[in-house]
């Protein structure tokens, strides 16, 4: 029998149990060729029993290869089994693609994990199973693992059969088949569990993230809140303090003024005796004028004091503020006009009345102009167009009370940080003596608590002041 060419190449234990056996053939023939017929016929009994002899230990010692192939046989084939099995029944998807994307094999863990039969797998698109939105991540990093040598890894989502997603992770390597072209191996896990503990974890942790914001919030409201309160209160005692102050000094002021009074007004009757008496332009008649001059001005002093103590005079009722001012600025108007300054009025329509003595609400008034005059007269002693005074009246809501607030605003030479705390003290004035008595500030802010309101200073040096007063409304009427 005669072995072809790719029979001999064969390597597979049975093709090698076919070759040993041809050799031995080819032996024997070889050997009978050697002996022709005629040589049989001469060869001796010896020869004969040698040549049956060699053919013999070749037949066994054939016999000992092929018990060893059968058993090499029978090893190839458990091992076979063992690694099939080892790749069919891995944890992981195998999967070899060809280049041109399609599958090539796939072990059946592979399938499963795709919900296909195995046989329906090969030569189909590998890219059938991957979600649309993930096909370019896909796409790159097949790319990346041909480009390179390396194992590559991605999670990406993936679509089975049955159009049920999972998220896998797919770790690849390239490699050349035997006709040189690229195959990619992948290893897919299914890592969906993972991607949902890592989304639950996400949502957490921004659920926490959010509460500890809306938490934070909070106390930065109730925080807010509790300063308020807290300036609240200490305008509220200090408020109270200056009060109980005023109080004290009130009456200590009344009784002082109770005191001059009578005897400056002996004074200034004696003083006028003797300058009625006195020959015209004498010396005498001088000293007497001037008698009754400081006099008066002691005399003006005292009227402020006994005003700066009396607590309540004469009767509060429901006024319109609007009225109250108009008659201000009647009585200031002529003073007003003559130091060139600016007058502007501003009264909003509608504004409730407020429960007061008009009386003293208008010498508040009349105070605080005066003070502005002053200081516009000081800025710019001539006339300037910047020479304003501005009176506003407005409706304003303080502690949910409707209040109406009146600001009066002057563009003059302001008043300097280090003494807004002092102006509402009595007696405290920047002016010359003569000019200033420092009792304006302080009889106002008195009248205006009596009130049940507020008076507060807003002040830019060389700028301007704003006295602001809030006065609770009347709520019956407007
Ligand atoms: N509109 C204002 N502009 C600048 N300073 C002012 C104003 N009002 C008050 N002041 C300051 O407050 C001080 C106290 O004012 P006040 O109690 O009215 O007393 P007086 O006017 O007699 O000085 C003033 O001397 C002045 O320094
Ligand atoms: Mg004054």
């Amino acid at each position: 029998m005669k072995t072809t060419k790719r029979q001999s190449r064969e390597k597979s234990p049975k093709s090698r149990l076919r070759r040993n056996t041809a050799t031995l053939r080819r032996i024997a023939e070889k050997e009978m060729k050697r002996l022709s017929p005629a040589d049989t016929k001469k060869m001796s009994g010896e020869d004969i029993v040698k040549l049956v002899h060699e053919l013999r230990v070749h037949q066994i010692e054939l016999e000992v290869q092929n018990e060893e192939l059968r058993t090499t046989h029978v090893q190839l084939e458990e091992s076979r089994t063992k690694y099939s099995d080892l790749y069919d029944f891995a944890p992981v998807g195998y999967f070899t693609v060809t280049d041109s994307g399609m599958i090539r094999e796939v072990n059946l863990t592979g399938a499963r994990q795709l919900a296909t039969d195995r046989h329906l797998l090969i030569k189909k698109p590998f890219a059938h199973f991957i979600h649309k939105d993930h096909a370019d991540a896909y796409y790159l990093h097949s790319r990346e693992v041909t480009e390179s040598k390396d194992r590559k890894a991605c999670e990406i989502q993936m679509v089975r059969k049955d159009k049920s997603e999972f998220y896998a992770q797919l770790v690849s390597s390239s490699m050349k088949d035997i006709s040189g072209k690229t195959l990619i191996r992948s290893a897919l896990m299914n890592i969906t569990e993972r991607k949902n503990a890592e989304k639950e974890l996400k949502e957490h942790r921004d659920h926490l993230t959010e509460l500890v914001e809306d938490r934070t919030a909070q106390l930065g409201t109730v925080n807010e809140r509790l300063e308020k309160e807290i300036n609240e209160r200490k305008r509220v005692e200090s408020e109270s303090i200056r009060t109980s102050h005023l109080v004290a000094l009130g009456e200590l002021a009344a009784g002082v003024a109770h005191e001059i009074n009578n005897p400056i007004n002996g004074i200034i009757n004696y003083a006028q005796m003797l300058a009625n008496k006195s020959p015209g332009e004498s010396r005498e008649q001088d000293i007497a004028l001037r008698l009754i001059k400081e006099g008066d001005r002691i005399a003006v002093i005292v009227n402020n004091l006994l005003s700066f103590a009396r607590d309540a005079h004469g009767a509060k009722c429901p006024v319109r503020i609007h009225d109250i001012i108009s008659d201000t600025l009647a009585l200031a108007q002529a003073q007003i006009k003559n130091d060139g300054i600016h007058l502007n009025a501003s009264i909003a329509r509608g504004i409730p009345n407020v429960i007061a003595q008009p009386q003293q609400i208008e010498q508040v008034f009349l105070n605080l102009i005066s003070n502005a005059r002053h200081a516009l007269n000081e800025k710019y002693p001539g006339t300037n167009k910047n020479k304003i005074l501005t009176v506003t009246a407005t409706e304003v809501t303080v502690h949910n009370q409707p209040h109406v607030q009146v600001v009066v605003h002057d563009t003059g030479n302001g008043i300097q940080p280090g003494i807004v705390h002092m102006v509402l003290n009595p007696f405290f004035t920047t002016k010359p003596s003569g000019v200033g008595t420092g009792l304006g500030l302080s009889i106002s802010h008195g009248i205006v608590s009596d009130h049940g309101g507020t008076l507060k200073i807003e002040s830019k040096e060389g700028e301007y002041t704003d006295i602001i007063i809030d006065l609770p409304a009347d709520r019956q009427k407007k």
